[in-house]
């Protein structure tokens, strides 16, 4: 147990836990989530769930995984030998996401290449261009439809590069690469943003992402659906913190006992939404740009979804008036680099976890895993994929990771003693934490994604996501989070390889 690898250094631990946390999520999702829910006034229950729930259960996380020195499944079940099941959700929870994440990579690599003669609309083989991209063929039942093979070959150097970074290690791969590429991100990014900035009509576009409609965000205002801004805030913050998602527990489990948490936890959440904002101002100065460019209103050409990065932004990107295809390859490569930080960190999860329960080597477990997940993601390649996929993450996310997060914080707020967590990361922090802290993950944060978990199945079954049939909704949505149900349970019985590990 003594040799479990480690970081080489704090901001190397703290450059790959932002890397998790950075994501596609910042980038495409942030700005349009914000926007369809209440522009400037979004950023309120935002920040309430960042401090009641984003931040306190990072703290939480940190502190379980140093402390307790295992991979998901291991620390959990040093907690306590029953909590073991719940390690292995989230990490399958997180393995759901890298299924569809490494597609979504791969997309950005294709449009990377297109960018360099911006003939993306143009090459027949990128039929998902455009409005035929949220637009296939056949969405009433199972079009597979063979493989799209021009994101055959992006996808598979994503899960090759994603081999050789994991099975390198902690130091060696997870690290070094953090180091490098966090600092890149940051310098595309501004670069990015200071172009979107000073496009004509920037300015109406970042006007109608910061105008508040606080009256959409309260019970008396104008919008019934009210609640689900609060939700859309909280989902946010989990996904984009990847918090209830066993990676933060992972990452931490790597920390020198000695090292501060607290100060970690601060200072990933706010680089995170630091990211978020600053994508956000770059998304909407485009689209004013783009609006003023055809003349029409900004609330006309914004679009949510994935239509936003793959669809919207080609288009704005042509239009520029210099340096196209310079700023399109910066873009992409933005995306890529973004979301593979991300999905290190959840290969990694899983990697941890194997190693763990099965005595493996690194290389073997790493192997097995890509290799598994590489062909489960060849479903989303092909003809309806896109629609399977839309559908997992939203189940992923309305309900598996509510439900892993409310778990969590009732196991270990209630079930355990938490108070000693707090006063372990206390001592030895580079500040201390109060008894609000408690309060977060006994009471506040469980009773509103209880309310969030009640609302969602409330919503699910009076009329059932996104208008798809029901065959499709039954396998990837709640087959798949059954599957998840099952194998962890299996996992959980199986024995540990050393026992000497189970317990303590
Ligand atoms: N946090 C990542 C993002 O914002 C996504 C992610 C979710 C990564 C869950 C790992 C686990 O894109």
């Amino acid at each position: 147990m003594e040799n479990r690898e480690q970081w080489g250094s704090r901001v190397g631990f703290i450059l790959a836990a932002i890397g998790s946390a950075i994501g596609l999520g910042n980038i495409w999702r942030f700005p349009y989530v914000a926007y369809e829910n209440g522009g400037g006034a979004f950023l309120i229950p935002y920040f309430f769930a960042l401090l009641t729930a984003g931040i306190p259960i990072l703290i939480l996380e940190f502190g379980v995984g140093r402390s307790k020195r295992g991979s998901a499944p291991l620390s959990f079940s040093r907690l306590s030998k029953r909590f073991e099941w719940l390690g292995w959700f989230q990490t399958f929870l997180s393995f759901g996401i890298i299924t569809f994440y490494s597609v979504i990579i791969a997309w950005s690599i294709n449009y990377m290449i297109f960018s360099f003669n911006l003939k993306w609309g143009d090459e027949p083989e990128a039929f998902f261009y455009g409005d035929q991209f949220l637009n296939l063929s056949d969405i009433n039942g199972f079009n597979f439809g063979g493989i799209q093979w021009h994101i055959f070959i992006p996808l598979i150097i994503v899960w090759a590069a994603l081999f050789l970074i994991i099975s390198r290690g902690i130091k060696k791969g997870i690290e070094k690469l953090s180091l490098i590429f966090m600092p890149i991100l940051l310098i595309l990014m501004v670069i990015i943003v200071l172009r979107a900035i000073f496009l004509p009509g920037a300015l109406e576009g970042l006007n109608h992402l910061f105008t508040p409609n606080f009256d959409y965000i309260v019970p008396w205002g104008s919008n019934p659906e009210w609640g689900q801004v609060w939700i859309a805030a909280y989902g946010q913050i989990f996904f984009s913190l990847s918090i209830a998602f066993a990676i933060m527990i992972t990452y931490s489990s790597y920390l020198p006992k000695d090292k501060d948490v607290n100060n970690s936890a601060f200072i990933t959440a706010f680089s995170n939404s630091g990211f978020s904002f600053l994508a956000a101002i770059g998304v909407f100065a485009a689209i004013g740009f783009m609006a003023n460019q055809a003349g029409s209103d900004v609330s006309e050409v914004a679009t949510a979804g994935l239509g936003l990065a793959f669809v919207a932004f080609p288009q704005i990107i042509s239009e520029f008036p210099a340096f196209n295809e310079f700023f399109g390859v910066l873009f992409f490569l933005t995306l890529v680099v973004a979301g593979f930080t991300s999905a290190i960190s959840i290969i990694e999860v899983v990697v941890s976890s194997i190693m763990d329960k099965l005595k493996v080597s690194r290389a073997k477990a790493t192997a097995w895993i890509c290799l598994i997940g590489f062909l489960i993601s060849l479903i989303f390649i092909t003809g309806t994929g896109l629609y399977f996929f839309d559908i997992l993450d939203n189940f992923i996310n309305s309900f598996g990771i509510v439900i892993s997060g409310f778990l969590e914080l009732i196991l270990l707020g209630w079930f355990i003693k938490l108070a000693t967590i707090r006063e372990e990361n206390n001592l030895v922090s580079d500040f201390k934490i109060g008894y609000w802290w408690d309060i977060m993950i006994k009471v506040v944060t469980p009773i509103m994604l209880l309310i969030m978990i009640i609302l969602n199945f409330r919503n699910e079954f009076s009329e059932s996501y996104g208008g798809y049939p029901l065959s499709t909704i039954l396998i990837f949505g709640w087959g798949a989070l059954a599957i998840m149900v099952v194998v962890s349970a299996i996992m959980s019985v199986i024995k540990w390889k050393d026992s000497q590990e189970g317990i303590r």
